[in-house]
């Protein structure tokens, strides 16, 4: 028999569960919210005013005063600092095959040496370039979630051996790839097309330079250059996961400027998801990145943080605690309390174009959060005379829009389609005046 007082009791705990249950995201109780008439109502950081409340009114004073307070916002609050380029850092041509894929492409592989030590850490990376165009050639650069040898079927590009995510029917088995995953992800990639277009596309495993679960950093760059190694316990200023691989993304470009076929002052970085936060919190960082795309790279990304939409800062921090730095949790479920949204990651990298995509289906990467940051990221590109993005609203689904701010929303899911790249393609020939 429960008496009246058993049943309040019971009911304050069951509610008190409940709660706690919405309010956590581990596991399956994460409730992502899909209702737009409930996205809190936020007001964003501007990302012309100084900390001490002046305003930056000109582009001269953005880059000496401004560009370095924001990136030194995201430095201590989202992604964390990473170190520079290591002094005694080598690079090696493992192979260059002139005749790849039916003769239209000489194919290179290159290992970077961070520390110079070939028994040290390194990252592999595939480059296809162009046969037929006029060098140094344009490039496409960005990281791959499943091996370089998964970009494509040819037969020649070495096997990844870095540690995989298992998953037999992705080829991999005990953490390792097989040939079986040989261009698993080849249409995300659309070497050819980027080729016949006359741009070379460099790519890197991700995994080689840290790979990607909580530990992970055990194996990469993170414990591999620090003093501490493996017991390296990290300040919660500094770089996490995304900082790492986009630390790599620089250290390709130092490839790309030390190789002649290849003209680093033109180069796009380019990602997707998880990727896609690197691509831009490299482009953000490194001004030597001609352009920057993000495809679909959502919360911690192109999305902005305040409208909580789909995935929330703490369910991010939750699921993949080791993408940001420590201080990043400080706001979980208090996104209010950033003292920098995302509109801002995207003006760090202006002047220089910047394209976002989203894909309609992707909810869950909040497309309009991400057209919005693009949107809001357009008061700097204007400091610099260029239009930015140059529209005020959302287009529809497949009609791409923008200035120096590309942006599309195409139809289907969370992926990198061929629209997708016939878009970017457009838009780097557009900027780089061919
Ligand atoms: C998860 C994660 C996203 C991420 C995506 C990906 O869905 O929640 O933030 O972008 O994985 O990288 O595929």
């Amino acid at each position: 028999m429960h008496t009246s007082s058993d049943c309040l009791l019971l009911g304050l705990l069951m509610s008190s569960f409940l709660l706690a249950v919405c309010r956590t995201s581990g596991g399956e109780a994460f409730k992502p919210n899909y209702d737009e008439s409930k996205v809190p109502p936020y007001t964003l950081p501007d990302p012309l005013t100084l900390a001490n409340g002046e305003k930056v009114t000109d582009a001269r004073s953005w880059q000496a005063r401004r560009r370095p307070e924001v990136l030194g916002l995201f430095q201590t609050h989202v992604y964390g600092r990473s170190p520079g380029r290591p002094m005694d850092m080598t690079f090696e041509l493992t192979s260059q095959i002139r005749d790849a894929l039916g003769g239209i492409a000489t194919r290179k592989e290159v290992s970077v040496y961070f520390t110079g030590r070939k028994d040290g850490p390194k990252m592999d990376m595939l480059i296809y370039l162009p046969n037929n165009a006029k060098k140094p050639v344009p490039a496409f650069l960005g990281l791959n979630f499943g091996g370089n040898h998964a970009i494509h079927s040819d037969p020649g590009i070495t096997l990844s051996r870095q540690w995989m995510r298992d998953s037999k029917e992705a080829g991999v088995v005990n953490n390792r790839a097989t040939e079986a995953s040989r261009g698993k992800e080849a249409s995300r990639w659309q070497v050819e097309k980027v080729l016949q277009r006359g741009y070379a596309l460099a790519t890197i495993y991700y995994g080689d330079i840290e790979p990607d679960f909580a530990e992970g950093w055990k194996m990469g760059v993170r414990a591999a250059l620090s003093p501490k190694g493996a017991d390296t316990a990290f300040a919660p200023d500094e770089w996490g996961a995304i900082g790492a691989w986009a630390w790599g993304l620089s250290r390709a470009l130092d490839y790309l400027e030390a190789d002649a076929d290849l003209d680093a002052k033109r180069v796009a970085v380019i990602g997707h998801s998880r990727l896609g936060k690197t691509a831009l919190w490299a482009g953000a960082q490194d001004e030597r990145f001609a352009i920057t795309i993000s495809n679909d790279s959502g919360c911690g990304g192109a999305a902005l943080s305040r409208r909580a939409f789909g995935e929330t800062v703490e369910r991010i921090n939750n699921a993949f605690p080791h993408w940001f730095c420590g201080n990043f949790k400080r706001y979980n479920l208090k996104e209010a309390d950033l003292p920098v949204d995302q509109h801002q990651l995207i003006a760090l990298i202006a002047p220089r174009p910047v394209y976002v995509a989203s894909a309609e289906e992707d909810r869950w990467a909040d497309p309009r959060g991400e057209f919005l940051s693009a949107k809001h990221a357009e008061p700097v590109y204007r400091l610099f005379g260029e239009k930015g993005l140059g529209v005020e609203d959302m287009p529809p689904v497949n009609q791409p829009v923008g200035d120096t701010i590309g942006y599309h929303i195409r139809t289907g899911n969370h992926d990198v389609k061929e629209y997708d790249w016939e878009q970017y393609l457009k838009f780097a020939d557009r900027h780089f005046g061919r």
